[in-house]
């Protein structure tokens, strides 16, 4: 630990499993108190006892991102608990077309926008809500390599992009006010979301050789690159989508 984020308070939604669990455990090791927001709100109270145990400080709050009263509240509790807000690490998503369904099913398009943008939206607002006035804080919204390519189904490429336009729109209208806001776009990152996929041996081989680096993503890869936005070490970056996929995007 060296310190990066002491005295730091942290939100971090789809903290219960994958990208989130590991962005959580990483901010806590530099100092930030961590509270840990999920659907699952029985996984992200184990991700704060891992936190709790490692003898840092969290808090697990079960909520849905789409539903803003639940967001509202959760934010503020946080605040309420712990007297301020710093980073906002909207993460939770849903990846829900995986199975050759219809390029237009929209019932499974509107899923996949309201969780993935509509949530990171209602989650900004509540944020930003206590960051503004504060006049500090860095929000950091997860896209993905489907956010700025074709990559993916047409929901879930949809969804990712729209990250990207709000995380602009938002950075650039805020940028004089101290808090930053900046996207973060995965690759292929070995998650529960990516499991049945990876689990087939065709599947893997055939991902694996789009990756110039040559292997998959970890959790940990992501939690790096979120702890430097969130730190002081990226004080001149807002309105930046960071790619972190092993080269994909540069092939
Ligand atoms: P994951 O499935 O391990 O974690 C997603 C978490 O979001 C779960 O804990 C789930 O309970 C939570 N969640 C889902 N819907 C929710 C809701 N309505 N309200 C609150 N929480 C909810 O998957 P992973 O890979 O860690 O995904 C995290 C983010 O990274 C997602 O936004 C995903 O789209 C993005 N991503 C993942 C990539 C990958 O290869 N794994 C690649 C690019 C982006």
């Amino acid at each position: 630990m060296s310190g990066l984020l002491n005295a730091r308070v942290a939100f971090v939604t789809g903290g219960a499993s994958g990208i989130g669990r590991a962005t959580a455990l990483a901010l806590s090791a530099e100092g930030a108190k961590v509270a840990v927001a999920d659907l699952n709100g029985a996984a992200a109270a184990q991700t704060a006892a891992m936190i709790s145990q490692a003898g840092f400080e969290a808090w697990s709050c079960h909520l849905d991102v789409t539903d803003r009263q639940a967001v509202d509240a959760c934010v503020d509790g946080v605040v309420a608990r712990w007297g301020r807000l710093d980073i906002g690490f909207n993460n939770a998503g849903v990846s829900l077309e995986n199975d050759g369904i219809a390029w237009d099913d929209l019932a499974r398009i509107d899923k996949t926008m309201d969780i993935n943008y509509r949530g990171v939206l209602l989650c900004m607002s509540a944020q930003l809500r206590h960051m503004l006035p504060a006049g500090r804080g860095a929000i950091i919204n997860t896209s993905s390599i489907a956010g700025v390519s074709g990559a993916g189904g047409t929901g879930y490429c949809a969804s990712k992009h729209a990250v990207i336009g709000l995380t602009r729109a938002l950075a650039s209208r805020h940028a004089a006010s101290g808090v930053r806001i900046n996207a973060v776009c995965p690759g292929v990152i070995e998650t529960n979301m990516t499991k049945e996929f990876l689990d087939h041996p065709e599947g893997r081989k055939m991902l694996s050789a789009l990756v110039p680096m040559g292997r998959f993503g970890r959790p940990e890869d992501i939690a790096d690159a979120v702890v430097f936005l969130a730190s002081d070490k990226a004080s001149f970056i807002t309105g930046h989508p960071l790619v972190v996929d092993g080269g994909r995007m540069a092939a």
